[in-house]
């Protein structure tokens, strides 16, 4: 019989017993095979508070393993933001994306509905729709012109004469779960998950809505970057209660008033709110904020949200790799100030704004891919949590962990 160890919040054997050969201890390298992914998800425990609570381990990060596992389950169980909805607001008009192995499709149909398809020919497997968006009356496959309609309906494929059992009306593309959320897409590959999204997210929709959401406000630009680390660092980046601004955005510390944070945690959500600095009036940069208060949210698996001043920008998170992600900011303006502000001063403005944001974006992505170059450390394994500030983090990996077992029982 081998000796027990304490892995997460289960005690386990050494590899040594022959009851339970997969589970085992290792403190360092992760990314191998040596521990098999059941012991990595259950190292990080669900029930230890936060005080006491160590921080899921360093594979979660590193191990491609784990970053399969979660597009298995997470980011197909769950509703994932794919895009905005100004991208889609007009018939004809789509845009296509990789969730995993799936590709997608995502399309206002002639009738004005909102709909989502895998983006896979019925003939051959081909990608029927190749652009990335666009405008389309049908989608044609490039291979066999087996063509679509917008609903999803085969609606003509060529030299058929001969087959047997075929039937057009059950030939179309694969439907996919669409829905909107504030002026964010997201889809379900797996339609069966998250059937209480509505009503576990309202809180937060309805409290963003109040500043304005999804009404009243107008998308200005889309900017794209590449981050060389793992999606979840962004997302707890965001989490972590403006405790890096003052060391990693030292140009933002001084439009926020970092003491007045505050930040609640739910299952699906945390929201994070603060008030811009007394003096933002004065300056064009303290105007990007103002003096009203900020909001900076997260909506489970890959969306952030910041609402600031007159501006919102919605995050998408996709993952592309272990270490890779790609983050795709959509910047709004508030109607009424765009309506009340000068053409040239717009111009102004929104070059300033989107110059220190795009500073912000690069100091985030430059410290998260500093820490996904720690986490390959022999030194670290799992961190702690700070209990007074981190609890947005720390339900974040309450209920990813939940979704990882559940995903290892698939
Ligand atoms: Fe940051």
């Amino acid at each position: 019989m081998g000796r027990l160890f304490k892995v997460g919040c289960a005690f386990v054997r050494h590899r040594s017993s022959v009851l339970t050969p997969i589970l085992q201890v290792v403190t360092k390298p992760l990314s191998t095979t040596s521990t098999s992914v059941t012991t990595e998800v259950h190292k990080f425990c669900l029930e230890t508070p936060i005080d006491e609570a160590t921080t899921p381990p360093a594979s979660w990060y590193t191990d491609g393993r784990l970053h399969d596992l979660e597009m298995r389950t997470v980011f197909r169980r769950n509703w994932v933001a794919v895009g905005v909805a100004n991208q889609v607001a007009k018939p004809g008009q789509f845009f296509t994306g990789v969730l995993g192995t799936d590709p997608f499709v995502v399309v206002r149909d002639q009738s004005d509905q909102l709909r989502a398809f895998h983006n896979v020919c019925r003939h051959r497997a081909n990608i029927v729709v190749r652009q990335g968006e666009g405008q389309a009356q049908h989608f044609t496959c490039c291979y066999h012109g087996w063509t679509y309609r917008l609903d999803g309906r085969l609606s003509k494929a060529l030299r058929l004469r001969g087959i047997k059992n075929f039937s057009a009306r059950e030939n179309g593309l694969k439907p996919v779960a669409v829905r909107t959320w504030g002026p964010v897409v997201l889809v379900q590959l797996e339609g069966d998950g998250r059937e209480d999204f509505e009503e576990k997210t309202s809180p937060l929709l309805q409290h963003l809505d109040t500043q304005g959401f999804t009404h009243g406000m107008r998308h200005i630009c889309r900017r794209i970057y590449d981050a060389k680390c793992n999606w979840k660092l962004l997302v707890e980046n965001a989490q972590d209660h403006n405790s890096h601004v003052e060391y990693v955005h030292k140009d933002l510390a001084k439009i926020v008033d970092l003491p007045s944070t505050k930040v609640q945690a739910t299952e699906l959500y945390s929201k994070m709110t603060g008030q811009g600095a007394t003096e933002n009036e004065q300056s064009t940069e303290g105007q990007r904020y103002g003096q009203a208060g900020y909001i900076v949210a997260n909506v489970f698996p890959n969306l952030a949200i910041n609402r600031y001043g007159p501006w919102l920008d919605t995050n998408l998170l996709l993952p592309l790799a272990t270490d890779r992600t790609r983050i795709v900011m959509d910047y709004f303006l508030e109607e009424d100030f765009v309506k009340n502000i000068g053409d040239k001063e717009l111009a102004e403005f929104v070059e300033t704004s989107l110059k220190d944001s795009d500073q912000v974006q690069k100091e985030d992505n430059d410290i998260c891919e500093s820490v996904q170059r720690g986490l390959t450390s022999s030194a670290y394994d799992v961190g702690r949590y700070l209990p007074a500030i981190e609890h947005g983090p720390h339900r974040f990996h309450i209920f990813l962990g939940t979704e990882l077992r559940k995903g290892l029982k698939l």
